[in-house]
């Protein structure tokens, strides 16, 4: 079919969608987990859908883990729960979820070259696009612009500069009476997010990506050891021992409050930091993560969300149609500029609207297209079980449960065993 057809079917589909009547409308369920203000944007976007299409939408709130997200929609999707439509879905969740979920490639075929085919690629499982993207998503080394300037402070470069300075206006900010300051906020529960944070220092300190592409389990090497032991010695330090039950939201409290100096955490952060309420309003600035020495790469690891259709769902062209709106222009443009959340459609980047409102977004371009992907694909089916093994072993060594060597070592025993004969 050309391409030509494609839209002009796309087009028909949407305004057959525009004439729906009360009778033929449908109740379209998503299941989405939700972090700062996701719940407003996504409250306001379905009813602009509901506008244009008839159709109304219900959202089924998840907590905000991505980890416990998981285990729900897997259990789901396994019984065949006909009660959710749509997924919102984890960049890594595709290889894992694919079998569960309609192919989008046809039915949005018209609108998917718009998307950096990188995203597109990491969606497509055995040739089926199983989710389309919503945003993108690489996180930022925020920091207080007024503190560094006042102690005469550049920006990070190295993970050690970023210690020592942390150190310094923390200790000399608590002696002028800022006694809650801490120096870095970063994400250290066990979960998901803390794989995030622990790929970063592991990558960019030259110690593989846990798994490499091919399926090689590298975690255990000493690259790796030295940067887990380096964040520990974070801990109590100048990271409150807080840090060890801490997800996304828990950091961007006791940074948004003015209390560090200091956040890794992702864009959304941007735009609620700069809000009208908030105190730290045009005090900080981001700028990319450091690294292990000088000569290595910044690394940030590749996150993002996207829409699913449930192969189960009996509301299938209404929940695609929802799709296609969620992902087109109107809605990543609102999201990048409310909550400043990436967009994946290529022309969002030169949107002159957009780089006024949330100037982080041009400038994170080739940050997420440099963005390292966690080893999903190579793990396939068990990267969730990996990765539970991956932020278990780290965050004890976090918590002073053993050595990073002695982690490390159980851990690549522990993969060995997940792996067996192939990664499945
Ligand atoms: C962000 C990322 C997602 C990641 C999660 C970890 O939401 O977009 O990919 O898994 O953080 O907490």
């Amino acid at each position: 079919m050309s391409l030509d057809l494609r839209r002009a079917i796309a087009l028909a589909c949407l305004v057959g969608a525009s004439m729906t009547t009360a009778a033929d409308a449908d109740e379209i369920v998503v299941a989405s987990g939700a972090i700062g203000t996701d719940l407003v944007e996504l409250a306001a976007q379905f009813d602009a859908f509901t506008e244009q299409s008839g159709h109304t939408v219900k959202l089924v709130s998840m907590p905000a883990s991505t980890s416990e997200q998981f285990g729900q929609y897997r259990l789901w999707l396994a019984a065949r729960n006909p009660d959710v439509d749509i997924y919102r879905t984890d960049v890594i969740w595709a290889p894992q979820l694919a079998r569960h979920f309609v192919d989008l490639k046809e039915p949005l075929a018209d609108v998917i070259p718009n998307h950096f085919p990188a995203i597109i690629e990491s969606q497509m499982v055995e040739g089926r696009l199983v989710a389309a993207p919503m945003y993108t998503d690489a996180p930022a080394l925020y920091y207080r612009k007024d503190l560094l300037e006042k102690h005469g402070k550049k920006p990070p470069e190295t993970w050690d500069e970023l210690t020592a300075i942390a150190v310094e206006i923390q200790e000399k900010e608590r002696a002028e009476g800022q006694s809650q300051l801490w120096g870095f906020l970063f994400q250290g529960a066990a979960y998901e997010g803390l794989t995030c944070d622990a790929l970063e220092w592991i990558v960019s300190s030259g110690g593989g990506k846990i798994v490499e592409e091919d399926g090689s389990i590298s975690v255990n090497n000493p690259q790796a050891a030295a940067a887990l032991t380096r964040a520990q010695s974070w801990i109590g330090s100048i990271s409150p021992g807080g840090t060890l039950a801490y997800k996304e939201e828990d950091t961007r409290g006791v940074w948004q409050a003015g209390n560090a100096v200091f956040m890794r955490n992702w864009p959304y952060a941007y735009a609620l930091g700069n809000g009208t309420d908030s105190p730290i309003r045009g005090k900080f600035d981001v700028t990319t993560l450091p690294v292990g020495a000088e000569g290595q790469s910044s690394a940030a690891t590749l996150g993002g969300w996207n829409l699913a259709v449930s192969e189960y769902s009996e509301h299938r062209q209404a929940a695609i149609e929802l799709v296609r709106y969620m992902t087109g222009e109107e809605a990543q443009k609102y999201r990048a500029i409310q909550n400043s959340r990436l967009p994946t459609l290529m022309s969002l980047y030169e949107d002159a609207e957009i780089a006024e409102k949330q100037p982080l977004i041009p400038r994170w371009q080739e940050v997420f297209l440099n963005a390292v992907p966690r080893p999903s694909a190579a793990t396939k089916g068990s990267y969730n079980e990996m990765s539970s093994e991956f932020w278990t072993a780290v965050n004890n060594t976090l918590a002073g449960r053993g050595t990073a060597e002695e982690n490390l070592k159980r851990l690549e025993a522990r993969l060995t065993r997940l792996k067996r004969d192939g990664w499945k």
